[in-house]
């Protein structure tokens, strides 16, 4: 007796402490995804459990910025999102395997491009393009960011060990190029390190602000500075490593001109 009550009231204390969380959980995703109400694939392939290989992907882009974005399953993958019935649906889909399929590896610079122009025009211009459609030893959009495009590596190491994938000399296809993973570790660490100090600088305007007004002249740099990194960023799929180190290096060190400026007046 006295045990089936101490269950209960584990169970009573499980219920309330998981009830709260899915009852939002629920609500976050429904209104999620009122941006596709008309669209047939959501609607169908987010009722599906099986198969696994097909359910599994469906969540992997329900927490993607695509997802977010109202990108939806037929901007990449084609077919019509207004049929209802699977087989209309898929009409004109392809496995990634096919030459022509939109997803193959050959064809993602132009799938992909028709919204990421300037990453695409950078990226044309690599050596990673050129030995991808001449030999297929390069890496495609897919091999940096998943498949579905739901990662960016912003983690140095994380970077390192991706470019260590090829760029290596045990078998590795890149192998003439082994100072890569380490430089691009430091592009990368180098993005992050100007982007904090803009950030931190954009505080301190903000907690000057409080006392004085002004500033004007700082922000003006600031969002010049911004806009640079943020060409950098784009023109990182040339991998021309000195290059994107070099105009990070560029933004920071201006950067930190501004911030110790503003360092010195606040109180
Ligand atoms: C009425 C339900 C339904 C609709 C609508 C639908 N699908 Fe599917 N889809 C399925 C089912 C079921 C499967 C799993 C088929 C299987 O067993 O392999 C599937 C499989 C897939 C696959 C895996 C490909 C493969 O060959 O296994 C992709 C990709 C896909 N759907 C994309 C889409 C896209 C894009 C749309 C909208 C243009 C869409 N689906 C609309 C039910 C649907
Ligand atoms: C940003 C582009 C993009 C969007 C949006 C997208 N996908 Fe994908 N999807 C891909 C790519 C690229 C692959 C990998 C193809 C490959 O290499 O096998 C893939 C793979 C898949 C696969 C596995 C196919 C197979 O043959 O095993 C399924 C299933 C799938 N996607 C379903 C969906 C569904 C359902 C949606 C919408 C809810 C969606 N995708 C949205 C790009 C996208
Ligand atoms: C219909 C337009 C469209 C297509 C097609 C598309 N994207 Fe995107 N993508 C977006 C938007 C919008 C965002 C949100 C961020 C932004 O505003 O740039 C985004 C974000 C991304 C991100 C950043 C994700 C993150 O978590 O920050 C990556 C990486 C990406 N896309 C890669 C791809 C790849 C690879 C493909 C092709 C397989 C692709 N995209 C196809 C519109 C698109
Ligand atoms: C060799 C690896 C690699 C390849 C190939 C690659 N990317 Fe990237 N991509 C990255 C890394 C690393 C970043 C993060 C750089 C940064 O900090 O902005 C990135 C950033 C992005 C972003 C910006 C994300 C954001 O948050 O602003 C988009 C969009 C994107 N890539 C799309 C693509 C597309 C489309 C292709 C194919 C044409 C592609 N990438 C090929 C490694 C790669
Ligand atoms: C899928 C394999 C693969 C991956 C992953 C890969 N590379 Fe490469 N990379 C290559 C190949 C192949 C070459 C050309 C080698 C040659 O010249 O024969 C190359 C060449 C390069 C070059 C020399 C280009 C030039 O213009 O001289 C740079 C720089 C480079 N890669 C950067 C990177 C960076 C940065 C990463 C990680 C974010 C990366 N690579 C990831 C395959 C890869």
């Amino acid at each position: 007796m006295q045990r089936a009550k101490l269950w209960l009231l584990i169970l009573f204390g499980i219920a309330c402490l998981s009830f709260p969380v899915a009852a939002t959980q629920k609500k976050v995703n429904k209104s999620r995804l009122t941006a596709y109400r008309d669209n047939s694939c959501v609607a169908c392939h987010s009722t599906l459990l099986e198969p696994l290989r097909v359910s599994a992907h469906f969540y992997e882009w329900l927490n993607s910025a695509h997802q977010e974005k109202g990108v939806g399953c037929e901007k990449c993958h084609g077919g019509n999102p207004s049929a209802k019935i699977q087989k209309t649906a898929h009409t004109g889909m392809l496995r990634a395997a096919f030459p022509q399929s939109r997803l193959n590896p050959k064809n993602l610079p132009a799938t992909c491009g028709s919204c990421h122009v300037e990453v695409v025009n950078a990226f044309l211009g690599s050596k990673h393009y050129k030995m991808f459609q001449e030999s297929g030893t390069g890496p495609s959009c897919t091999t940096c960011h998943h498949h579905m495009a739901t990662s960016v590596i912003t983690w140095p190491p994380e970077t390192t060990a991706l470019c260590a994938n090829c760029h290596n000399n045990s078998g590795g296809p890149a192998a003439q190029y082994l100072e890569v993973p380490e430089k691009a570790g430091d592009v990368i660490a180098a993005f992050s390190r100007a982007d904090e100090v803009i950030d931190w600088s954009y505080f301190l305007i903000a907690e000057e602000r409080k006392r004085v007004r002004g500033f004007k002249a700082e922000e003006e740099q600031l969002k010049r500075l911004a806009a640079i990194l943020k060409g950098a960023k784009l023109n990182w799929h040339e991998f021309d490593l000195s290059k994107s180190r070099g105009q990070a290096d560029q933004v920071f060190f201006e950067a930190t001109k501004v911030m110790n400026k503003l360092w010195r007046k606040s109180p």
